[in-house]
Order: structure tokens, then C-alpha cells, then sequence
């Protein structure tokens, strides 16, 4: 979900309906907004896209004759919800408003024992409108606030903080929680455990949002909150306290991701822009890694050249798509460093009680640095003394702040849920980790060393140029649009390469597809092959590996001979694959290890050429949400 919250002198609801389009990518089943207007609380909120609750808000100001409409507001929260307790409906969209009329709340996570708690507020008489685990912390800091005015303390923002603190008490769980009461206008009061939530410092007027793209465009200042904390903003304050009332200090950052980066900035999806924006991201990200001597430079690793040579093990562990970016780390750092690598999904690792101590090395990748199945393997890992290393596109998450150290991708904003430039910049981190670890134990000289950064230093160009002469693979698309399943192939780097393919298109095309290892492929999935059944084949180099290339070579002629249409990825000049192929998309060479970079960019455009042209949402696809921050 994505939560943002403002106060301050200019009017609230076009600040958070401009945050809440900058988060929607977090969830966008209903959205809501709560706004206090001298004191009275004014709310709406509606199932589907933001689309739908701007459609209502603008009728509703046509019709508002008040003094004091909901436009008027300078204190106000919104939400953008991805369900999970309750279904996408109108009544169970944030903001949950208690029964006095006069508490708003919005929240992001699971409140687990929100069973236990409705029964008792059930038991007191009050009667929910929803089925929402939310709506009870609005009960419930509803209760508190009256139980301290009748003590006789007066209406301030530290009494809504206040009532907060006595809640966070009750609730187990994960959460972010925002709150206003139309007793104490001006202020917002917000929680945070296992959620992201950051503040935003501006001129006379502060933020609350999941992550700083909702105030980018306001202010570059951002205040970075611990667990277990309670934030209290009015538009001259920033109050952080612990659950207890201790005060407590947040952590100030500068944002210098540009305000523009988050724009479509001409492009009909923000997955487009991503994909075109790659051979800079990739630049970025190995900008100052590199020293002239050819050496990878991560001082930004707080691990020591002892920590790295003590490792015995790594264990990658991710979700979605930075799963598969782990999955080709592991071939790079086994051959690079001769260190056992093994790829596992976040949330399966814990669960099956891994073999983890002292000399492991855990590197946990995710974009987003919240991914909640990420985290608890995380800590899973920290708890079995593992040393942990987060390879993170967004500084200031909660993932990097956990782990040990941290390796940021320097991938800029990612809006479109489907992962692009976050991959690509996730697979260069690994690659630089994987040469550093080599370097340090000294596996690999400088000169070899300096070879592959060499060859990773071209990437961008080559990506460029690919990207140049894509135009075929748009058309293929429009021509691909109504198979009933397509398949993806590949042996070893090209196994995620395919992996990844095929979870593009169900992400957005909505169609089956599946990818396979090529070599497993007569095993049982061959008899998915039938008379043109699309198979997209991802070949290896012929240089190098040359007995990998012809393997999948054999196997492209296998699914032939059965009918398939193939669909060729290889390297240019490849002349072997040309009898076999129904269509081929060559791409620049590059050793064979660092192919990935350039063989995933033709399938994010398929996927999102197919989406488009079967008329889905390419950025918003249906049921996902770019970070999931519940187990
Ligand atoms: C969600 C997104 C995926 C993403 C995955 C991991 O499922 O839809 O695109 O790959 O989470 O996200 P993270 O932020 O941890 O990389």
C-alpha cells in the first residue's frame, strides 16, 4: 500500500492526490483520502484506481456549496491499498473513520491480532463498517483520545501522538499507520513497525509518505525513521519519539534523485522509459566502483578484506525478478570466486531452517528494500549470526538500514511494478561483488579483473544500441498477441534470462508463459509444443563456451521439429541458429557470463509491446503491487 500525510498552509488534498499518484505502483485496488477542514474531518474513497476517487472528488467539488469544502483543508492523509484483509471494495478502502466521525486512520501492513481486538471493541458496542484489521486501530485511537480529554488533558498534537503510542501498544503485527482527528487540526500523527514510512522536511509545511517519490517534487529532505517509532508532524514540526514516548532521533538524508526521474516524461508507460533508461542506470551504477588501476572499489561495504576472505558460503535470497538476478550472480561468483553460491527465495528461506553461521555470506537483493518476505529472511539470517550484504536501489529502506552492509544500484526511480532497470542494475552489483570477492581472496589479479570491468564498461554502449534497432520486436509482438502460451528457453545464465522472460509476459500480458532450462526441457515440458506455439530460445555465445551455444542450438531444433515458432536470441554474427529460427533478435557480443545484461532488454520490450497491445495497464498490471510489504 502507499500511504502519504501532509501539514502544513497550503491546501492538503492536491499535495496527497500527487503523492498518492506517485505510490500508486504500491498497490492500486482502492484509494482514499481524509482531509481536516477547520475541524471537521472530510473524507471519500472508492475501489479501483485513483482515476475513480479523482472522478468522485471532482463531483463532489461541483456540488460543494459549504463555506468549507475538502479542497480547503491544509491537513489531510491518503492511501493507495494493494487488499489484504477484505476484499477491493468501496467500504473497505483507507481511510477508516471511527465512529465519532472524527478519527481517520490509514495503514499499510497486517495488525495479526486485529481478530482478538475487534471482538472486544465488538463486545463494547462498536460496529465496524468494513472488514478491514485497520479499522480497529480507529476505534481504538478514537477510544484513547476520549479516555485522555476526559482526564482532563488538553487538545494538542502530542495528545493525538499520544493516543498513538497507548495503540501501537496493542497492536502485533506489521504496519504503518497515519491518523488525524478533527480535534486537532494541523497535525498528523504516523507509526511505524516492519513498514516503511519516511518523513519529508519542507519549508513551514512536513510530509509522511511510504517513500520519498510522493514529496520529491516538494522537498529533496528526508528524515529516515527507525522500528517501533511514532512520528508526529505539523507544518513547523517533526516530533519522533519510541512507543514509549522516549524521544528518539530520526535519520536525516538528501534525496538526489532528480523530481523529473519520476516523470513519464513523454513516454506512453513508465516501463518503456525504464527500459530506455538502462544504459545509464548500468553507467551509474558502476560509476566510482572502479579504480584506475582497475580494482573494484566498494567502500560503501562495511565488510572487512578479513570478513570477505573468512566466507565459506553465500546464499543469494530475493523475490520476483531480483530472485532471477540472484540466480545469474550465482554463475558469475562460483566461477569468479569458487565460493559455494546457492539462490533461494526469500519466502522460502527461513521456513526450511537453512545451515547459516559466522562464515556465511547472505546477500539479500531487492529494489524496493522492503519486500517483507526479503526482511525476514534477512533477519532470519541475522539471528544465525550470518553476515548479510542487501544489494538496494532505494537509500533510506529498511532492508539496507538492517543488513550489515549495503551495495546501492544506482538504477533512479522505478515506477512501472515491472521490474527493468532494477534488474539489470541488480545484476552489475552482483557482478561487482562477485570480482571484489575475488579480488580480496585473491582468486583473480588485477588484470583479470580489470578485463571483465573492461568488457562490463561497454555494456552501456552496446545496450544503446540495441535499444536502437528494437523496432522488430514491437512488430513480433503485435504478432504474438494472441498465442495461447509461449515458452522461454536457455541453458545456464540464459536459464533466468528465460526465467525472467516468461515472468514478464504473465506480469503483464497475462498470458501463460513459462521458461524452462533448455536441457530439461525433454524431461516433460516438450509435450506443451504443439503447431506454433511460440518459443522464445536465448543462445549462448558461440565463443568461450562453445559446447553450451550448440546444446541450445539442438534443442531450438527439437522444439522445431515439433512444430514450434522460434524465436531466437543470439549473438550477432551467429550464423548457426539462422536454419532454425522463425525470428532472430541479435544482440551485441559480450562474454557470455555478462550476457544477461543485454539478452533480458529484447524480452522486457516483448512483454510490454504484448501487454499494450492486448490494451493492459503496462505499469499497473492487475493483483501485483510493485513492493509487497506482507509475508
Ligand atoms: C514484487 C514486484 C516484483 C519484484 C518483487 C521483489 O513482487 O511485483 O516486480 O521483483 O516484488 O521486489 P524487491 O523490491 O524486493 O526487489
Amino acid at each position: 500500500c502507499g500511504i502519504v500525510g501532509y501539514a502544513g498552509a497550503r491546501p492538503a488534498l492536491g499535495i496527497v492526490l500527487d503523492g498518492l499518484r506517485r505510490l500508486e505502483y504500491r498497490g492500486y485496488d482502492s484509494a482514499g483520502v481524509a482531509i481536516v477542514c477547520g475541524d471537521e474531518l472530510l473524507t471519500e474513497k472508492k475501489a479501483g484506481k485513483l482515476a475513480n476517487l479523482e472522478k468522485i472528488l471532482a463531483e463532489r467539488d461541483a456540488a460543494d456549496c459549504d463555506a468549507l469544502g475538502i479542497g480547503d483543508g491544509t491537513t489531510g492523509i491518503g492511501h493507495t491499498r494493494w487488499a489484504t484483509h477484505g476484499g477491493p471494495t468501496d467500504r473497505n478502502a483507507h481511510p477508516h473513520v471511527a465512529r465519532d466521525g472524527r478519527v481517520a486512520v490509514i495503514h499499510n501492513g497486517i495488525i495479526e491480532n486485529f481478530a482478538r481486538l475487534r471482538a472486544e471493541l465488538e463486545a463494547d458496542g462498536v460496529q465496524f463498517t468494513s472488514d478491514t484489521d485497520t479499522e480497529c486501530a480507529a476505534h481504538l485511537i478514537s477510544i484513547a483520545l476520549g479516555q485522555l480529554r476526559a482526564a482532563g488533558h488538553a487538545d494538542s498534537p502530542q495528545l493525538l501522538a499520544e493516543a498513538m503510542r497507548q495503540v501501537c501498544q496493542r497492536l502485533e503485527g506489521a504496519f504503518t499507520l497515519l491518523a488525524v482527528d478533527a480535534g486537532v487540526p494541523g497535525a498528523v500523527v504516523g507509526a511505524r513497525r516492519n513498514s516503511p514510512l519516511v518523513v519529508g522536511r519542507g519549508q513551514g509545511e512536513n510530509y509522511l509518505a511510504s517513500d520519498v517519490s510522493a514529496f520529491i517534487e516538494h522537498t529533496r529532505d528526508a528524515v529516515e525513521l527507525g522500528q517501533d517509532q511514532i512520528v508526529l508532524i505539523t507544518g513547523d514540526s517533526i516530533e519522533i519519539t519510541d512507543f514509549d514516548g522516549n524521544p528518539a532521533a530520526g535519520k536525516d538524508f538528501h534525496i538526489d534523485w532528480d523530481a523529473s526521474a519520476a516523470e513519464k516524461g513523454g513516454y506512453d508507460w513508465f516501463m518503456l522509459k525504464e527500459i530506455e533508461e538502462q544504459p545509464q542506470a548500468i553507467a551509474d551504477t558502476l560509476l566510482g566502483r572502479l579504480t584506475e588501476t582497475g580494482e573494484i572499489a566498494l567502500d560503501e561495504v562495511r565488510l572487512s578484506d578479513q570478513d570477505l576472505r573468512d566466507v565459506d558460503k553465500i546464499f543469494i535470497v530475493a523475490c520476483g525478478t531480483a530472485y532471477h538476478s540472484g540466480m545469474v550472480a550465482k554463475y558469475a561468483i562460483e566461477h569468479w570466486t569458487r565460493i559455494p553460491c546457492e539462490v533461494e527465495l526469500a519466502s522460502e528461506f527461513r521456513y526450511r531452517d537453512p545451515v547459516l553461521d559466522r562464515s556465511t555470506l547472505v546477500v539479500v537483493i531487492s529494489q524496493s528494500g522492503e519486500t517483507m518476505d526479503t526482511l525476514m529472511a534477512l533477519r532470519h539470517a541475522k539471528e544465525q549470526k550470518a553476515r548479510v550484504l542487501a544489494i538496494c536501489n532505494t537509500n533510506g529502506s529498511t532492508i539496507p538500514r538492517e543488513s550489515d552492509a549495503v551495495l546501492y544500484t544506482h538504477g533512479g526511480p522505478e515506477i512501472a511494478v515491472a521490474s527493468t532497470k532494477a534488474f539489470l542494475t541488480q545484476l552489475v552489483a552482483c557482478y561487482l561483488i562477485g570480482l571484489h570477492l575475488a579480488q580480496v581472496r585473491g582468486i583473480k589479479f588485477a588484470d583479470e579483473v580489470a578485463a571483465v570491468v573492461d568488457q562490463l564498461q561497454e555494456v552501456p554502449d552496446k545496450l544503446r544500441e540495441l535499444l536502437g534497432r528494437i523496432e522488430p520486436v514491437r512488430e513480433l509482438a503485435r504478432d504474438l498477441k494472441t498465442a495461447p502460451t509461449v515458452l522461454f528457453i536457455g541453458r545456464h545464465v540464459g536459464y533466468p534470462v528465460a526465467l525472467e522472460g516468461a515472468l514478464k509476459l504473465k506480469e503483464l500480458a497475462y498470458m501463460h508463459a513459462e521458461g524452462f532450462a533448455a536441457g530439461e526441457l525433454k524431461h516433460g515440458p516438450i509435450a506443451l509444443i504443439d503447431q506454433g506455439t511460440p518459443v522464445v530460445c536465448v543462445v549462448p555465445s558461440p565463443a568461450g563456451r562453445g559446447m553450451l551455444h550448440d546444446k541450445v542450438v539442438s534443442n531450438i531444433q527439437e522444439v522445431r521439429a515439433r512444430g514450434a515458432r522460434t524465436i531466437v536470441i543470439a549473438e550477432e554474427g551467429d550464423e548457426a541458429v539462422l536454419p532454425y529460427a522463425d525470428h532472430v533478435i541479435y544482440v551485441p557480443r559480450t562474454p557470455t557470463l555478462l550476457a544477461p545484461l543485454l539478452t533480458t532488454v529484447p524480452l522486457q520490450v516483448l512483454a510490454a509491446e504484448i501487454a499494450a497491445a492486448r490494451g493492459h495497464d503496462v505499469d499497473q498490471p492487475r493483483n501485483l503491487a510493485k513492493s509487497v510489504t506482507v509475508e
